[in-house]
């Protein structure tokens, strides 16, 4: 739970999961043979994507809803998508954009975020979350960040010199653990890359914390942040 220690705002203490990929939804495979069903929104932006893409995006909102319904220890099934966009607003018909739940026509207390990459999920909640707080998770495959040209598109003109001198696996390393913590942030403010993340510094941000490796059950080669905003601030 959030609170104030002294005059110091404290951000609330986020839940993490992971979920491997070939794992239905987070399922776990012998829990039961009925695959969890998604709202119509999602079904209608599933539908709209080519076979593997959708597989993905089924995989990571069946884990996330599994996710809430866990944590708010109710019948998945009940729960029907409240997602938000600074675009486009909030509500049961709209498939894009900050996740969140809805439970009898009430928004559920969890702020949510979802993640995922190479076939991993990272799904994270904080429950309870006092009013405006948010959270973002990001999970980065390191193997996938070996492009031309990464570093100016990415990263500001102090991540670029902090990660002189680097090569080879642990550059991969350093960008993608600097790409997860912009991501998470990105989520947390709910921006995404409407703010170009080249614009972003995110070298120190105590509102940002990287994954220890392994965290989570996550791959010991995987980066993964998580930004939870502060109370009070
Ligand atoms: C959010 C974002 C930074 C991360 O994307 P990514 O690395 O490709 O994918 P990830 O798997 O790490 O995260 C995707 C999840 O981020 C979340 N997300 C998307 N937009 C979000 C936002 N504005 N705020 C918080 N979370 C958001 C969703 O849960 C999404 O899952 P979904 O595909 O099931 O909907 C990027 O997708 C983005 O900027 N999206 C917004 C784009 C936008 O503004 N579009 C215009 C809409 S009108």
């Amino acid at each position: 739970m959030a609170g104030l220690v002294g005059a110091v705002p404290v951000a609330p203490v986020p839940v993490l999961r992971s979920c491997p990929p070939g794992v239905s939804g987070g399922q776990d495979p012998t829990a039961g043979r009925q695959a969890l069903a998604l709202g119509p929104a999602e079904l209608a932006r599933a539908a709209a994507l080519a076979p593997g893409p959708r597989a993905v995006f089924v995989a990571g909102r069946r884990a996330l809803r599994r996710f809430a319904a866990e944590l708010l220890d109710v019948p998945a099934s009940d729960l029907t998508t409240h997602f938000s966009c600074p675009r486009c607003g909030s509500g049961p018909e709209l498939s894009h954009g900050r996740p969140g739940y809805a439970l009898r026509g009430e928004p559920v207390p969890l702020a949510l975020s979802l993640s995922r990459s190479s076939g991993w999920i990272l799904v994270g909640a904080v429950v309870d979350p006092p009013a405006g707080v948010t959270m973002g998770v990001d999970l980065a495959d390191p193997s996938g960040m070996a492009f031309e040209g990464f570093d100016g598109v990415a990263l500001t003109a102090a991540e670029r010199a902090a990660l002189t001198g680097l090569a080879g696996p642990l550059l991969l390393q350093e960008r993608a653990r600097l790409w997860a913590r912009k991501e998470a942030w990105l989520k947390m403010t709910g921006d995404g890359l409407a703010t170009a993340p080249d614009t972003l510094d995110v070298l120190s941000r105590p509102d940002i914390r990287d994954l220890a490796a392994g965290e989570a059950g996550l791959p010991l080669s995987f980066c993964a942040a998580v930004a939870v905003s502060r109370t009070g601030s």
